[in-house]
């Protein structure tokens, strides 16, 4: 399990999280949703320390960290062991083919050897019907294809927990859906997920919980049908706003 505990980051002229405490169970998918500028991005890079809050508990399964304190290198590399970032826009490594962005994190930073990175690069392309892209670029991707290689390489690193920042944005509809199924599969083989989406209708198939901020805190942490039949006002009126 993932939990924070009393979390707050400010900038100079902004408190993008206040005392913000959550539990992301491990197993589960958590979708984190809210309007735009509410602190999901920030809440999201906390977890993983992109984002360094000015205080607040981080608890990673075995390991605590009191953020108001400096951390070692060692505790950032272990909780960076346990989790892997998938960002909206796909940032794969160009020059490098969909096979060798697959298997460069897992040689380079976890020492593996190139056979053992290969098969897994291998096994994964094959579970979601990737291989023939194996030996290409990503220029010769679509776009869909690209952010699908991208979840794949974060996969690759075996994190237990994976972490997407609205990972289909950037794509049209149908392209959209080719990674929303991904996601979905995983989501059915219990990987632990946390997913922040502006699709209600994605989060609401998929996500074992929801998780709403709004304006820096928590409005709603709880059961996925209790977020989506809520009749509190701000979270009524927040999914009028995403419907039409
Ligand atoms: N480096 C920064 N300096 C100052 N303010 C920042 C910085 N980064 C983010 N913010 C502010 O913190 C708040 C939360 O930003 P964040 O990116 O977490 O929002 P978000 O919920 O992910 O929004 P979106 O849905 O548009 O991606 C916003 O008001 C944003 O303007
Ligand atoms: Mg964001």
């Amino acid at each position: 399990m993932i939990q924070v505990k009393n979390l707050s980051k400010h900038y100079p002229d902004k408190i993008a999280l206040d005392d913000i405490s959550l539990d992301f169970p491990a197993e589960e998918t958590t979708a984190i949703v809210g309007p735009s500028g509410s602190g999901k991005s920030t809440l999201l890079q906390a977890l993983n320390l992109l984002e360094r809050p000015n205080s607040g508990l981080l608890t990673i399964d075995d390991l605590h960290l009191d953020l108001a304190n400096p951390l070692t290198n060692n505790q950032i590399l272990q909780i960076r062991q346990k989790t892997a970032m998938v960002f909206q826009e796909k940032a794969l490594f160009t020059h490098l083919t969909v096979l060798k962005n697959l298997t460069e994190g897992p040689i380079k930073v976890q020492k593996k050897s190139k056979a053992a990175a290969e098969k897994k690069a291998q096994e994964l392309l094959e579970q979601f019907g990737m291989t023939e892209l194996k030996n290409r670029y990503p220029y010769q991707l679509s776009g869909g294809q690209q952010q699908r290689v991208a979840i794949l390489r974060a996969l690759a690193m075996e994190p237990k927990y994976l972490l997407l920042d609205e990972p289909t944005s950037a794509l049209d509809p149908e392209l959209e859906a080719q990674v929303l199924r991904v996601l979905k599969d995983l989501a059915q083989k219990n990987t632990s997920m946390i997913i922040v989406t502006h699709n209600m209708s994605f989060a609401e198939q998929v996500a074992d919980q929801i998780v709403f901020i709004d304006n820096g805190s928590v409005g709603y942490q709880g059961p996925t049908d209790g977020f989506f039949h809520s009749t509190e006002t701000r979270i009524k009126k927040f999914l009028g706003a995403m419907s039409f």
